[in-house]
């Protein structure tokens, strides 16, 4: 068994202690570079979630009137340990999930940066002292933990999400259910161990892996002692998960799916246009919610885009995330691969072009399976009712339409569902505050390809959900305003 494969603590974090699940059942991890196991952890029932919220209650309150320099320092010293030991987490993260071990460790980096974001906002929770304008009282306005939370995190960045919901909520003073990914639980049950040595106590944090989400879910919502759910992934799922808050009105952030445009103007800088599609697009194999989705481009630069793209995106080096020069991993599995497959083959069906990729690829991974990989891939001329074009392809999957002028560019890039992310390539800086304005997402990337940052507020509209993580905003997620009406002489 590989070294950081060893270390990690397979079982479940229940009151400060790792201990087996309910009946003593187990589930396996696999790599999906070479379909091999990785080991088996403890699949997580009812009865542990119950332990579980059981635990947070418990430790709530004494958790809450902790001074928020303690909380904000045992941060800091996560934020360090996840720095000292970012090679090892990177090729974990690679193992169970498939990336490149580049992009694991920009994921690291990524994911650590919410811890140093947090450990510097939990010293900042403030709120006001006001004089009643009829005099005769004050008001105090302050600040509260919700309380204990549940945080559903996502396969597809096993830290960083799981970071960006366990940083604000220590920061805040908040004890936490947190219920990892079935394909790729092994990161955060690293992170859980790393967190207890950087000091956070016992029942703060409890960590439920599960094959049975809703065995996990349900006990824990349907308990009001909760106070919150914080959750990334499908609005399918999302959606649900707002109904069954609704018997309890617990609070919610909904970080759900996307459908990004990327519109590319006709005096844009193109090489500049080139190489943020590869990163909206490429980052995390595309298998991110805020990967550009479909790509819209000026009539008269289309030609020239596709054909640089085209060439860029062919000359990524697929293979297992582990080896050397590999940019593109494999997909997380077959189910997501027969996705992709099935999205591309819908658009050539009704007459889009491949200039690159476009057929699933395997035998590329390590090991006696052959990987769930799929090529990077450029579909030129793809018709306005492509399914590709309304549904998130969550792969390295690049469909280019084009258009006219820009009314016609914000109505295509604004017609969808989805509100999560929009780019937009111009060297125009009122056309870039224009459009920036008029797309209706809660994020726009402006010339460049990311827009990820611990500093910033991170979340969508529409049907990607409400609610922010990251940036001053993120913590407010959990906190309740708490007003104290002060009966005063004068
Ligand atoms: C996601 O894909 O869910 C989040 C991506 C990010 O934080 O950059």
């Amino acid at each position: 068994m590989d070294d950081v494969i060893a270390t990690v603590p397979k079982r479940l974090l229940i009151d400060g202690k790792w201990r087996d699940a309910d009946g003593g059942g187990t589930f396996g991890v696999d790599d999906p570079g070479s379909e091999q196991r990785l080991c088996d952890i403890a699949d997580g029932q009812g009865a542990d979630a119950e332990a579980a919220v059981e635990a947070a209650v418990a430790a709530q309150d004494e958790w809450a009137r902790t001074a928020p320099r303690e909380r904000g320092e045992i941060l800091r010293r996560a934020w360090q340990l996840m720095t000292d030991r970012a090679e090892d987490l990177a090729r974990l993260m690679t193992l169970e999930m498939g990336k490149s071990l580049t992009e694991s460790r920009a994921e690291v980096s990524y994911a650590a940066g919410f811890f140093r974001w947090f450990s510097e906002e939990a010293v900042r929770i403030d709120g006001r002292y006001t004089r009643n304008p009829a005099g005769g009282g004050r008001t105090l306005v302050t600040k509260q933990p919700v309380g204990p939370c549940l945080l559903v995190t996502p396969w597809n960045f096993p830290l960083a999400m799981g970071t960006r919901k366990i940083g604000p909520a220590v920061a805040a003073g908040c004890t936490m259910i947190v219920k990892p990914p079935q394909l790729t639980p092994l990161s955060m049950l690293n992170l859980a161990e790393l967190l207890r040595e950087a000091g956070l106590p016992g029942s703060v944090l409890n960590v439920v892996p599960s094959t049975s989400a809703s065995s996990i879910v349900n006990p824990v919502l349907a308990d009001a002692r909760v106070r919150k759910l914080s959750f990334t992934g499908s609005t399918e799922v999302g959606r649900t998960l707002v109904e069954q808050c609704s018997a309890n009105l617990q609070r919610m952030s909904m970080e759900l799916g996307g459908n990004a445009p990327f519109l590319v103007f006709s005096d844009a800088d193109l090489d500049a246009a080139v190489q943020g599609a590869v990163t909206a697009k490429m980052r995390n194999n595309g298998e991110s919610c805020v990967a550009a989705n479909r790509f819209h481009v000026a009539e008269s630069v289309a030609g020239e885009f596709t054909r640089r793209l085209t060439e860029k995106m062919s000359a990524l080096k697929t293979g297992h995330g582990t080896e050397d020069g590999v940019a593109v991993g494999p997909l997380v599995s077959e189910d997501q691969r027969q996705k992709v497959r099935e999205l591309v083959d819908d658009a050539r069906e009704r007459g889009a072009r491949a200039t690159t990729g476009g057929e699933p690829e395997t035998g590329t991974g390590t090991g006696t399976g052959t990987g769930y990989f799929y090529p990077p891939t450029v579909l030129a001329d793809v018709p306005g009712q492509a399914r590709i074009l309304r549904e998130e392809v969550f792969g390295p999957v690049a469909p280019i339409t084009t258009f006219a002028d820009e009314d016609e560019a914000v109505a295509l890039a604004n017609d969808t569902e989805f509100g999560l992310v929009g780019y937009l390539f111009t060297r125009d800086l009122d056309r870039a505050l224009r459009v920036g304005e008029r797309l209706r997402t809660g994020m726009a990337g402006i010339n460049t390809g990311i827009v990820s940052n611990p500093a910033a507020p991170f979340g969508g509209v529409k049907a990607s959900g409400f609610g922010r993580e990251g940036g001053a905003e993120g913590i407010e997620e959990y906190l309740d305003t708490k007003y104290l009406a002060l009966a005063t002489g004068s």
